[in-house]
């Protein structure tokens, strides 16, 4: 009885461990290389971790929320405006993905819906942070010491 609880307990923690996930720059940048992002939309591995990097500092878990009642959510901090559904508002739901799942240590779902956000006309524009901060600069260091 007292060791089930114990597993039981152990699993709840295990559980808590795997909702969330601060990555480090170069395990970041591995991961994304290995699902294609290097050079998709047009855009290198430098801008990817780049935009990662300002609008989350690579926490999973990271969420906004906006003046208009929209969120951003996750890694890539996707909105509930355009791309996944909150109970907050009204969303067009253009990934198809709750955004509470864009919160996960697992980044899959957040890749697969941001690819479908750059092959819009804006492009990583979409991103503020890319923007503000990437756009148009020598990004080299985002990659170094990362053995790619
Ligand atoms: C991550 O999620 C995807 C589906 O979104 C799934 O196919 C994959 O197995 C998951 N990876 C891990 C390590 O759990």
């Amino acid at each position: 009885m007292g060791s089930h609880r114990l597993l039981l307990q152990l699993l709840a923690l295990l559980t808590t461990v795997t909702k969330a996930k601060v990555f480090s720059r170069c395990e970041l940048a591995h991961i994304l290389q290995e699902e294609g992002l290097d050079g998709y939309g047009g855009y290198s591995l430098t801008d990817w971790l780049c935009m990662a990097f300002y609008e989350s500092t690579f926490n999973t878990a990271a969420q906004s929320i906006k003046a208009d009642g929209s969120a951003d959510y996750g890694i890539f901090q996707i909105s509930s405006q355009l791309w996944c559904t909150d109970d907050r508002r009204p969303s067009d739901d253009g990934c198809r993905i709750a955004c509470r799942d864009l919160l996960s240590s697992n980044i899959t779902d957040d890749i697969i819906c941001a690819k479908r956000i750059v092959r819009n006309p804006p492009g990583m524009n979409a991103w503020e942070g890319w923007a503000m901060h990437c756009k148009g600069r020598d990004l080299s260091e985002w990659v170094e010491g990362c053995d790619l």
